[in-house]
C-alpha cells in the first residue's frame, strides 16, 4: 500500500517550548497507524531570515539558501500535522514566516493542528486555516484543542497526553480526517504529474 509521506511541523522554536509534547505525541499516533510515512519537522532546523526575498514565491524563485533547504523540505511531503501554539491570539511569527517562505511546494496538500493554550490556540488555528487556503491547502475540519485545564496539568507533569482520553479520541479522529485527504490528495498530485508527463 502506498503510504503518503507526512511531517509533523513543530510551531515553535523557543527554548522552553512545550511544544515537543504535543509534537511527540501526534508523530506517535500518526505513526501507530501504519498508513503514513511519519517525520518530524522542527522549525529550529531551518533558521529562516523574516522574509526578504526580492517577490513573492509565486512570482520569483527564493534565493536564500536554508529557504531553498525549507522549500525542498516541504517539497518532499505528502502533508502536515501542525503543532500550534498561540502568541497574543495568532499563530508564532516562526511558523507564519516558515509558511511564507513556500508556495507551490505547500500546494494541494492536506493541514490538520494540534492546538494548544488557554482557548487551545482555537484563533491562532483560524488564521492558519485561511493562510493555508491560499495556499491551496486543505484544511482539515477537525482539529485537536488542548484547552486551559489539560495545558496547565500537562504543564505541570500532572498529566500526559497519551493519559487524556478525549484528546486521545480527538486526535484520532482528526488523523482519519487527515489520512483520507492525504491519500486522495497524493493521488491527484501523481495523476496529474503523469498527464503532464504525457502531455
Ligand atoms: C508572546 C506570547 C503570547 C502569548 N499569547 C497567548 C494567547 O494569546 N493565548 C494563549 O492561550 N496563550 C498565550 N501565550 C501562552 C502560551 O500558550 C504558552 O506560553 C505556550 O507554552 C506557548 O507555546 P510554546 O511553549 O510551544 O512556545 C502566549 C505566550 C507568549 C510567549
Amino acid at each position: 500500500m502506498f503510504k503518503p509521506r507526512i511531517g509533523i511541523v513543530i510551531g515553535s522554536t523557543r527554548p522552553a517550548r512545550f511544544a515537543d509534547k504535543p509534537a511527540q505525541w501526534i508523530f506517535d499516533l500518526a505513526a501507530q497507524r501504519g498508513d503514513f510515512e511519519v517525520e518530524m519537522v522542527d522549525l529550529r532546523d531551518y533558521p529562516l531570515p523574516f522574509f526578504e526575498e526580492g517577490a513573492p514565491l509565486g512570482y520569483a524563485p527564493a534565493k536564500n539558501e536554508i529557504a531553498l533547504k525549507w522549500q525542498a523540505k516541504v517539497d518532499s511531503l505528502d502533508g502536515f500535522v501542525f503543532t500550534v501554539a498561540e502568541y497574543n491570539h495568532a499563530p508564532t511569527a516562526v511558523l507564519k514566516n516558515a509558511i511564507d517562505y513556500a508556495f507551490r511546494e505547500w500546494s494541494k496538500k492536506p493541514a490538520a493542528f494540534v492546538g494548544y493554550g488557554g482557548a487551545g490556540a482555537a484563533r491562532a488555528v483560524v488564521q492558519l486555516r485561511n493562510q493555508l487556503s491560499v495556499l491551496q491547502m486543505v484544511p482539515v475540519s477537525a482539529a485537536v484543542q488542548i484547552l486551559m485545564p489539560d495545558f496547565m496539568a500537562l504543564m505541570q507533569g500532572q498529566a500526559k497526553l497519551g493519559e487524556i482520553a478525549h484528546l486521545e479520541d480527538g486526535a484520532k479522529a482528526m488523523l482519519d480526517q487527515f489520512a483520507w485527504w492525504a491519500h486522495a490528495l497524493t493521488a491527484a498530485r501523481a495523476a496529474d504529474a503523469a498527464q503532464a508527463k504525457a502531455a
